[in-house]
């Protein structure tokens, strides 16, 4: 199946043209620097990523009445945060594929890769910074330092760990903190009331817990053709995600998964031999429905929203994250 085309999607068309101007500024980001990472940030930009991040900004600041500008900096600081982080993942999960097309990684060395990276964490602060407001300022900090500690967290510590609490705290980190800064920080510089400003902090918080829960679904079930990723991978690396959770659930004396738990993930033949159980199972679906869970519950909250067709498209956009097939 084809990567489909967001672009022409109904919920970006109340920010296309934001959209277009977000996109020149993360262009121009790497205006000034040597030829080479010129060349990777935008061989990055130009890949082909969904722009969800900066779609739900612009569309939740725009709605609230947000000053133009402001908005249009901080869906490009988000959208370069996020680009950077992938930019990093990559590297340590040693993927070759992103996108569809190749990582840095894969033809780069680390060194430059990781350089590549904290150029654009540079941009991505400098970006922020241009919104001209503290509070703004220190939402994104946090934000980083929430996804840093948390992918070190795992790096370290969750390897063939099955507990959901750690899931939740995982995917809360990488993922959910994103969303949620994006929607908060966009409500935050329009004159919305403090209560407005928390409701679309929690609806973003919920949209970025579906959001990655998908994603982990999608690596069980999806082809790596239509995700432009590699596929199977996480349980490779000893990540134990809502499917396999579910999974083990069912089947506690499965060996395989008790010699997940017993730390043997990089015994390849079985872990693939597990994704092939977990991909039969019912667990992919019982774990779409806990992400539906969390999009019915961003719908509710996004009720308490001003009525408009912003708002629309942000449901419109919810229901995507979970039908989603890239
Ligand atoms: C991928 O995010 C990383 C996750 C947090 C799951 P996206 O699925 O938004 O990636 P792009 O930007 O569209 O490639
Ligand atoms: C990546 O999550 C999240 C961050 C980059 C912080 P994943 O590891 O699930 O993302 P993919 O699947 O590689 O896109
Ligand atoms: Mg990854
Ligand atoms: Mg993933």
């Amino acid at each position: 199946m084809e990567r489909d085309n967001l672009n022409t999607a109904p919920f970006f068309t109340p920010v296309q043209t934001g959209l277009q101007e977000v996109e020149t500024l993360l262009h121009a980001q790497a205006d000034d620097a040597h030829p080479d990472l010129r060349a990777a940030v935008e061989h990055l930009l130009t890949s082909g990523g969904k722009r969800i991040r900066p779609a739900v900004g612009l569309l939740t600041g725009q709605m609230l009445g947000a000053p133009h500008d402001k908005l249009l900096t901080l869906a490009a600081a988000v959208e370069m945060l996020h680009t950077a982080t992938l930019v990093h993942d990559d590297l340590i999960d040693g993927a070759l594929l992103r996108r569809g097309m190749p990582t840095l990684n894969a033809h780069w060395s680390p060194a430059a890769t990781i350089l590549t990276g904290d150029y654009m964490f540079a941009r991505a602060a400098k970006l922020a910074a241009e919104s001209d407001n503290l509070l703004l300022m220190k939402l994104f900090a946090d934000t980083l330092a929430t996804i840093v500690n948390g992918e070190l967290t795992q790096l370290f510590a969750a390897r063939g760990v099955i507990s959901r609490e750690n899931y939740s705290k995982r995917i809360y980190a990488k993922t959910a903190s994103l969303f949620e800064m994006t929607t908060h920080a966009a409500a935050m510089v329009s004159p919305a009331k403090p209560a407005v400003v928390e409701t679309m902090r929690l609806f973003g918080y919920h949209l970025g817990m579906a959001f990655q829960i998908v994603d982990d679904i999608l690596d069980f079930t999806g082809e790596q053709e239509t995700v432009g990723k590699p596929v199977g991978s996480d349980l490779l690396q000893g990540l134990v995600t809502l499917p396999a959770i579910y999974y083990a659930e069912a089947h506690p004396y499965d060996p395989d998964v008790l010699c997940l738990t017993g730390g043997c993930y990089t015994e390849h033949e079985r872990m693939e031999r597990l994704v092939q159980s977990i991909r039969e199972s019912d667990a992919t679906a019982k774990s779409m429905k806990e992400a539906q869970d969390f999009t019915e519950k961003a719908l509710e909250i996004l009720k308490k929203a001003p009525a408009s067709m912003e708002r629309q498209a942000l449901e419109d956009l919810t229901g995507y994250i979970v039908n989603r097939s890239i």
